[in-house]
């Protein structure tokens, strides 16, 4: 029999994002500069002292298979930076070591719903969600949220997504894409649902180091006792401490349930990286001051992001409370001709921005929610300068 594909995988979009940031770098490799805001990604390079220890165990011969969930020191590292943050004990025997916080989600969806099982899913989403769910043969249920509300979900709108075969409900505070932020009680709220309809969360706070001034932001698990039970919390290092390609992220859930995740993991990919273990020690144990140093930095690109977004004609978007993107409204200006091109759709607004001006974003439509782009504020200060005046020119050209 000639090879052919399964048809789980036969449905899988692949990610728009690293599509887009695929496209940006043909561009830059035939010699164009591009502005590339298309990257979920911190500039910043890994501080030093991290990879002064990377290099240290490599010498040390610390280059072998770790205890496949992860090597204890970490763990406890991890349940250490939750005591610090947010005064909540876990256990190590609650976490496991992930090649990344995507890893980390697709073991613990893997380990947790069965097919047909229904997960709620709010939109915009981060790209991977959806896609994810459906690998383990469970049903995304997609609930589009509105910019009215800064893209939160609603109480009722989480109630009246429930059915039968409701078992999951995904959160992702501060979010990707929009750099929204629920409140407290918000989360409070939502979770009062979750708990009286028996239902399991993910609580994805992969942002939740990059919040900025007067910005409250909770873990979802610490809000009702009853959480920890239910809630698996998905985090890592990526963002935090500028390690995308260290590939370190995590799941905290239940002892019993760590556990099984931990064994599909044994399965599956054995430990992560070894060095990158250690030096995810290094970076929750270490000095911390880099952390403060890059989200200050966000902070004022955010800042200046906002100031060029509101500048633009008609173009509107949610306050960023965390993370680093923006997501913005355009459809105003869908339906004009953009240097003799009619764009009707995010996609092709954004493929023409970078075919017409050399600036790379993401079309909402990726996210689950049509008319509006993300722009990515991980980008140093020319590139922003330089892109946002670009976005400006791109759409008060456009004719109708
Ligand atoms: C919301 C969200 N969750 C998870 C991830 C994945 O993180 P990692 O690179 O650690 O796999 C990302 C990365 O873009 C993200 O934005």
């Amino acid at each position: 029999m000639s090879l052919k594909i399964s048809r789980i995988v036969n449905g899988l979009q692949p990610s728009a994002t690293l599509a887009m940031s695929a496209k940006a770098k043909e561009l830059k490799a035939v010699g164009k500069t591009v502005y590339d805001l298309s990257v979920g990604e911190p500039d910043f390079k890994t501080p030093a002292h991290i990879c002064a220890v990377a290099a240290a165990v490599m010498q040390l011969g610390r280059t072998h298979y770790t205890v496949a969930s992860g090597l204890p020191e970490l763990k406890k590292a991890v349940a250490e930076s939750y005591q610090n943050q947010y005064g909540f004990e876990y256990s190590p025997s609650q976490i496991v070591i992930a090649n990344g916080a995507k890893h980390a989600i697709h073991n613990s969806l893997t380990a947790t719903l069965d097919p047909g099982d229904e997960v709620i899913i709010p939109a915009p989403y981060w790209v991977s969600y959806a896609e994810l769910v459906k690998l383990t043969g469970a049903v995304p249920v997609v609930v589009q949220t509105e910019e009215s509300n800064d893209f939160k979900i609603k109480p009722e709108q989480l109630a009246a997504a429930i059915t039968p075969q409701t078992r999951m409900f995904l959160l992702c505070s501060p979010s990707n894409p929009t750099g929204c932020v629920y409140s407290p009680d918000e989360l409070k709220t939502l979770a009062e649902i979750v708990v009286k309809n028996d239902l399991m969360v993910l609580s994805d706070e992969i942002y939740d180091q990059l919040i900025y001034s007067g910005v409250a932001f909770a873990s979802f698990p610490t809000l009702l006792p009853d959480l920890h039970e239910r809630t698996i919390l998905i985090n890592g290092v990526s963002k935090t401490y500028a390690m995308t390609g260290w590939r370190i992220g995590w799941s905290i859930s239940p002892p019993d349930v760590a556990k099984k995740i931990g064994e599909l993991q044994s399965q599956e990919t054995s430990n992560p990286c070894s060095i990158s273990q250690y030096a995810a020690i290094e970076a929750l144990t270490g000095d911390q001051t880099c952390v403060a140093e890059m989200r200050a930095e966000f902070e004022k690109r955010r800042n200046y992001v906002q100031r060029r977004l509101a500048e633009i004609p008609d173009v509107t978007f949610p306050k960023i409370g965390g993370a680093f993107y923006a997501f913005f409204n355009i459809k105003p200006y869908l339906g004009r001709k953009y240097g003799g091109v009619t764009i009707d759709t995010s996609e092709q607004w954004c493929l023409e921005l970078l075919t017409q001006k050399n600036v790379a974003t993401v079309m909402g439509s990726s996210f689950g929610t049509e008319g509006y782009v993300r722009a990515s504020f991980a980008a140093n200060d020319t590139i922003l300068e330089n892109a946002f005046d670009r976005i400006r020119d791109f759409l008060v050209e456009a004719k109708s």
